[in-house]
């Protein structure tokens, strides 16, 4: 067989190929291609709402409070100039039904904005909003206390800690709560936001050590 004859016989077994599994190759190739396009949109849905720029400035409740406390936050601004963005906290990392779940329950929160606080102007949703703190941030607590605290974990753990560097009464302290690995948010509530005061309590509390 000449070159040119092995060159044919090879294009027309590939060309037979193709003929004969037509409609696969067709459905494989769109399959494909629907996947590419739901993972990229997907990923492009996630990384939007989870970008700073939308959690902040999306709602005007978020920007007028919890982002203006954020903004004075060691987590915003400090010696290093580390940002640490609103879902590093707020978003379940590695774990996608997590993200989904989260992600839900946002949907409900813009609801909450769009339906039940519709017609208020800025003020009264803002004025809506600061009712309804207290009962978020015991959402968020019960969160950190569900994964104990996972997502500050998932920059800050115990085991690289430099406990001689800390004040002695700081050692103290994360030396007893490395030993049970303890959620932190039983010690560093109101870091990044003022902790709301409970509506139902007489005196708001002196410091976030009197909340459990
Ligand atoms: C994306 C990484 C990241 C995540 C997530 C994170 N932190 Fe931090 N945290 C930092 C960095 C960086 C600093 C250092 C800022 C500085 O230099 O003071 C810091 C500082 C702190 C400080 C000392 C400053 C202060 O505000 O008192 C505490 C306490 C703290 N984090 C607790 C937490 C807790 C509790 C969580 C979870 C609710 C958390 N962090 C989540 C990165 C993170
Ligand atoms: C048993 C209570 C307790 C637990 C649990 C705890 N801390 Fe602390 N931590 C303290 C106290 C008290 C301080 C000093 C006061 C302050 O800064 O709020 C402190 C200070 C810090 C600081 C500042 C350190 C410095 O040298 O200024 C960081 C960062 C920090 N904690 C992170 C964490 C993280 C992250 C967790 C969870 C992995 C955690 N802590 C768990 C009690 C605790
Ligand atoms: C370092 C972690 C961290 C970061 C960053 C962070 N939060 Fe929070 N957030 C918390 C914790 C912890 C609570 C629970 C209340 C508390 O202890 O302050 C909370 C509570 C809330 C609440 C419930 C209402 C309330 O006042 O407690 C909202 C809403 C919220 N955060 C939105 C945001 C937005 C928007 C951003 C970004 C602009 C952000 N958070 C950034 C940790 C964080």
């Amino acid at each position: 067989m000449s070159v040119v004859e092995k060159f044919r016989a090879i294009s027309q077994g590939i060309s037979g190929f193709v003929r004969s599994r037509f409609k696969f190759i067709v459905v494989a190739g769109v399959s494909v291609l629907v996947g590419l396009g739901l993972a990229a949109s997907y990923a492009t849905v996630l990384d939007y709402t989870s970008s700073l720029n939308f959690c902040a400035h999306t709602c005007h409740e978020m920007e007028s409070t919890v982002y203006q406390e954020y903004m004075h936050s060691k987590h915003y601004k400090n010696e290093q100039g580390v940002v640490v963005v609103c879902a590093q906290c707020h978003v379940p990392h590695d774990n996608w039904p997590a993200v989904l779940g989260r992600k839900a329950m946002a949907s409900l929160e813009l609801w909450t904005h769009f339906v039940v606080f519709a017609g208020e102007g800025p003020d009264g949703v803002k004025r809506a909003f600061q009712a309804r703190r207290f009962e978020l941030a015991k959402r968020v607590w019960a969160g950190f206390k569900a994964d104990n605290a996972a997502e500050c974990k998932a920059c800050h753990k115990y085991a690289n800690m430099v406990l001689e560097d800390q004040r002695p009464s700081i050692r103290a302290e994360h030396t007893s709560a490395m030993k049970t690995d303890e959620n932190c948010l039983d010690c560093h509530k109101g870091i990044t936001h003022h902790v709301p005061a409970d509506p139902s309590a007489k005196a708001a509390p002196a410091n976030s050590f009197d909340i459990q």
